[in-house]
């Protein structure tokens, strides 16, 4: 049976972090679909579509890839796609509370599916998508925490 693990977020951007992420998981599954939420609620930089070209561009040379959107209910997209894991990235001790809480919500609404906590690489434990932008926003080069195209894009934005 295929091994197929869901990475949701919202990605608006992906970072180094998130690719990090995805690379660690292709070597514990066999495919990973990278799932971004579409929430008209949260204000957002890229689109939705624009967030699934720049992650394309980014795992192009990455086999058994999928990138989807998804709106919703999590637990009900994992079902959708035939998946049985959830796949999430822990950072700092910081993000455990809210990842806690999420998996813990996950299991409630669907014992069936599983959450699997990976860890960034050290050199991405700083980064998250929304300080790149901040830092991007007020003109710092953020070329060495996010992949090429999403560099393109940022300064694409706030120029
Ligand atoms: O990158 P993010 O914003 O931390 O990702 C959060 C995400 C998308 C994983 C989470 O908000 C989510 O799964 N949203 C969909 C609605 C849902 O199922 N919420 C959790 C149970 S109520």
């Amino acid at each position: 049976m295929e091994r197929i693990a869901i990475y949701p977020g919202s990605f608006d951007p992906p970072t180094n972090g998130h690719i990090d992420m995805v690379e660690r998981g292709l070597k514990i599954f066999d495919k990973i679909i990278v799932a971004i939420l579409i929430n008209p609620s949260k204000k957002s930089l890229f689109t939705v579509e624009e967030r699934k070209e720049m992650f394309k561009a980014s795992l192009k040379n990455c086999p058994n890839i999928e990138i989807d959107f998804f709106e919703g209910l999590l637990v009900d997209y994992v079902v959708k796609k035939k998946a049985h894991v959830v796949i999430r990235g822990l950072r700092a001790v910081s993000d455990f509370e809210y990842e806690f809480q999420l998996a813990m919500m996950n299991r409630k609404l669907n014992r069936e599916i599983q959450t699997v906590f990976l860890m960034t690489g050290l050199r991405w434990v700083y980064i998250s998508s929304s300080i790149v932008k901040e830092a991007a926003s007020f003109g710092a080069d953020v070329s060495s925490m996010v992949p090429e195209s999403v560099n393109k894009m940022l300064i694409k934005k706030y120029s």
